[in-house]
């Protein structure tokens, strides 16, 4: 174990003029997966889908994050929570897919919660030591932020906070987004492939010659800020395209006429345009495959019913050749020669360095 984040600590502390790649071991080891897991994903706030999925009381939608069941649920003041979706009795899910309740029953041997998770009826129970106040469902810590709901595995964990990326968005007025589509798809890739891949603006030409090279070429990718726990760039527009819708009012000039695209790492990226608001959440299933849920809204009126529609299937598109090279990636990262190689300069890839040094972080001796 020590010789993969022996590795990792060296590429982190190459110069910042000569970053590196790292080797394809890091990529396709499940010996390394799991030790990310306990390392690095059961410590970070992972992004679970928008709060208007959940739009009234009792609405609910299930997740798989890692080994945990995950019950997301509105509840009767408005508060979104997230439960383990685990009954206390003997281990049952109490509900699947998404749904609207006012308790959860479980479907073996009817226990009963309300939608705060406490425990209301255990039928048949009479044994003494038994106290139905000590068998509510596990509480995970969570946050909504933008209209984003996050979770965190790891109890009393440092909080979410990202202050430059608060300003950094600050004007498109993320959290007034509206949901317009979400799909759930299994991609055969490493969960650090995508967030590689989504925040470098380096294959954006190549990849995706016709659905985003004329919007957002290669050639006017510019590195953004970055922070503890998140990195950015903004993928600019040519000038005289047509505009896309206007957003919010206080946007800029520079803001409308580009993508910001961030990631929360570990496992949030997204792309916040004036009138678009894209977002991917990784959910690592083992070293090679990923469950990846997106999301796509929309920003008040601007977009009628047809051009949601076109860019819902433009977003399909773009994922789709993401998708394809990534796979094929995969599998030629368990070569002996998928060592490690010279990343871009700054404005492509300096995200990817970005991301490499928050890694190195959990494994500072
Ligand atoms: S496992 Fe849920 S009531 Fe028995
Ligand atoms: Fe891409």
């Amino acid at each position: 174990m020590s010789s993969f984040s022996n590795i990792l600590r060296d590429i982190a502390s190459l110069p910042a003029d000569s970053p590196m790649s790292l080797p394809g071991s890091l990529y396709t080891s499940e010996e390394y997966f799991h030790n990310e897991v306990e390392i690095v994903l059961r410590k970070g706030w992972h992004c679970l889908g928008r709060v208007d999925e959940i739009p009234n009381s009792g609405d609910f939608f299930t997740a798989q994050l890692l080994n945990e069941p995950l019950l997301v649920v509105r509840q009767s003041d408005d508060k979104i929570i997230v439960l383990a979706n685990v009954c206390r009795h003997r281990g049952m899910p109490l509900a699947e897919g998404t749904g609207n309740t006012k308790r959860f029953i479980c479907s073996y041997h009817a226990w009963t919660y309300d939608l705060d998770g406490i425990l209301l009826r255990a039928p048949r129970m009479k044994n003494a030591g038994f106290e139905p106040k000590n068998c509510g469902l596990y509480k995970h810590n969570s946050h909504t932020w933008n209209g984003f709901i996050y979770v965190n595995l790891t109890s009393g964990n440092s909080p979410f906070k990202h202050p430059a990326l608060d300003d950094l968005l600050t004007n498109y007025e993320s959290e007034k987004f509206k949901l317009a589509h979400v799909a759930e798809e299994v991609w055969n890739t490493n969960w650090k492939c995508l967030v590689e891949n989504f925040m470098e603006g380096y294959h954006l030409s190549v990849v995706h010659p016709e659905t985003l090279h004329s919007y957002t070429p290669t050639g006017l990718a510019r590195k953004l800020v970055n922070g503890p726990g998140f990195t950015s760039y903004a993928a600019n527009y040519p000038k005289n395209i047509p505009q896309r819708g206007l957003g919010a009012p206080n946007l800029t000039e520079d803001e409308r006429l580009r993508s910001t695209l961030f990631s929360i790492f570990p496992t949030q990226v997204a792309s916040q345009a004036a009138s678009l608001l894209v977002s991917l959440s990784i959910f690592p299933l083992n070293a090679g495959q990923i469950k990846v849920k997106w999301t796509l809204s929309t920003y008040g009126n601007d977009l009628d019913e047809k051009t949601i529609t076109n860019r819902i299937a433009l977003w399909e598109k773009v994922n789709q050749e993401d998708r394809e090279k990534l796979e094929r990636m995969q599998g030629a990262l368990s070569s002996y020669h998928a060592g490690s190689g010279p990343l871009a300069e700054e404005d492509y890839e300096g995200t990817i360095r970005d991301f490499q040094l928050w890694l190195a972080t959990h494994y500072q001796t």
